[in-house]
């Protein structure tokens, strides 16, 4: 059978330009992008008119049906995908963990959990220990698996940390393999320190979280693992950028020529820790996350440092647990599960924080949402793009109509929502997905196991040298454009 969709008159919008014209797909593909596209009467038509026609979201980061900290996320993959779908987010990667440190029984434990899928997704590895098997495993993963992202945590001691030493030997390996290493920097042996200093001075609540593990601590471990990496000489991705501190690192590291890719959250973009001091434990509670979001200068410098192409990529770390879960931290916040939402909010808060404020174009909110992610991760051009032979990953937003933010009408199983009650321009109206519209009206129509895994392929440049090709995408990473309309 035949899926033929026509979408008309809409702006469409990629992340080298936008002009005025007709989308035609056909069997989940998008086979051709131009003005009065004529169709005959079986194909549906959606009218665009007024509207931005953009590739979907990816987000680059999220923990979806993830064992952590005791308990397991409330979203899985069926609940987390239709969530994203919402909220115009069409592919994800995830986090596939190893299990006792073997990332063959590792990727097993999340192909299972995946088969619910109801829209693309694709993984990363985390690597928690490091010896002759782990090695091994990496090369399968790469060669055979189609993995090329593999995150090393420098924090979580006594669990998921590494010390530096295990660093160095998996990004030597990430080069030799053509594989992305991406670090989670937080120095954990400092933050367990300041972890035993909070229980001392009898600081138990949420605010412990982020008094333990302050800016410092995180613009030290970015310093170290970019340092590391240029030592190595691979690139290196660092996951959710949550302060000036790790951002200025990050920036210096790119000036000097280094290939240092910085992914904010939008956590850290928007939200500030003022609640964590709330006296109501769940208020609190529900914002503790690692690294912890900062004090407010920070997240704006996260968006002026976005708006300017220092930090690329939006993410989310959606990692979320309810309000019993993260109750089981009621005495001491080090058994607060950590992590917050953000899969289905993440395409309307970057457009209302960035666009509608005028700090990032229409052509950069899908650069930093799509398709910046799709070329890090080798993925580009069939997602990531409007234009024929792309999967027909799609949304509509309407700049005009406006969005209002809720645990009542989300669509996470989470019974709260750290962005409650905002309120912004700029709505997601229709999403489409391999094809098939799967929100439109406010209605979700999704299907356990329609999604699809998306193999990502190694980076020869990491073997070879950097030819042309390559060297033209690189300079596209650094390329100053001027990003800004009017900011004051
Ligand atoms: O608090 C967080 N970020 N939870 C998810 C795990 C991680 O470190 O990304
Ligand atoms: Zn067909
Ligand atoms: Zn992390
Ligand atoms: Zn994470």
């Amino acid at each position: 059978s035949s899926t033929k969709l026509l979408i008309k008159g809409g702006t469409v919008v990629n992340a080298h330009e936008m002009e005025v014209a007709d989308v035609y797909v056909e069997d989940g593909i998008i086979v051709a992008v131009r003005p009065n596209i004529k169709v005959g009467d079986d194909v549906t038509v959606l009218d665009a008119t007024g509207k931005f026609v953009m590739p979907g979201g990816i987000d680059p980061h999220t923990h979806l049906d993830f064992e952590f900290m005791g308990t397991q996320t409330i979203d899985d993959f069926f609940s987390g995908q239709a969530a994203a779908l919402a909220g115009g987010t069409t592919m994800h990667i995830d986090f596939a963990i190893p299990v006792n440190g073997s990332l063959l029984s590792g990727l097993e434990a999340y192909e299972k959990k995946s088969k619910k899928s109801c829209m693309d997704y694709g993984f990363h590895m985390a690597i928690t220990k490091w010896d002759e098997v782990v090695s091994k495993e990496m090369e399968i993963m790469v060669n055979e698996k189609g993995i090329n992202s593999f995150k090393f945590f420098m924090h979580y001691k006594g669990s998921l940390m590494i010390n530096d030493e295990l660093l160095l030997q998996g990004f030597k390996k990430c080069k030799s393999l053509g594989a992305l290493a991406m670090v989670h920097a937080e120095n954990g042996d400092a933050a367990y320190e300041g972890q035993r200093r909070m229980i001392e001075l009898g600081i138990t609540g949420p605010e412990g979280n982020a008094l333990s593990s302050p800016p410092v601590l995180e613009g030290e471990a970015t310093a170290r693992a970019i340092k590391l990496a240029g030592f190595v000489n691979t690139p290196l991705y660092v996951v959710h950028v949550m302060s000036i501190d790790a951002m200025e690192e990050i920036s210096r590291a790119r000036k000097s020529g280094l290939k240092v890719i910085g992914e904010p959250v939008v956590s850290g973009l928007v939200l500030n820790d003022s609640w964590l001091w709330d006296p109501d434990f769940i208020t609190a509670a529900k914002y503790v996350m690692s690294p912890p979001i900062r004090a407010a200068g920070h997240g704006k410098a996260l968006q002026a440092a976005l708006s300017m192409g220092t930090l690329q990529l939006v993410g989310t770390d959606h990692c979320t647990f309810n309000s019993t879960q993260k109750a089981l931290g009621i005495d001491d916040f080090q058994k607060i599960p950590n992590g917050v939402n953000g899969i289905e909010e993440r395409m309307h808060l970057v457009w209302d924080t960035m666009v509608e404020s005028g700090q990032i174009s229409v052509t950069d909110y899908v650069r930093v949402t799509s398709t910046e992610c799709a070329r890090i991760f080798n993925i580009y051009p069939r997602k990531g793009a409007i234009r024929a032979g792309s999967d027909a990953d799609i949304i509509i937003l309407n700049p005009n109509s406006s969005f209002e933010i809720s645990a009542k009408s989300h669509h996470s199983r989470s019974d709260t929502n750290v962005y409650e009650g905002w309120r912004g321009k700029g709505k997601v109206e229709v999403t489409i997905s391999g094809g098939r519209v799967v929100w439109l009206n406010d209605e979700l129509k999704v299907f356990p196991g329609s999604g699809k895994y998306v193999e990502m392929r190694p980076f020869s440049y990491l073997f070879n040298g950097i030819g042309k090709a390559d060297a033209k995408y690189l300079s596209s990473l650094k390329a100053p454009v001027k990003r800004f309309r009017a900011t004051t």
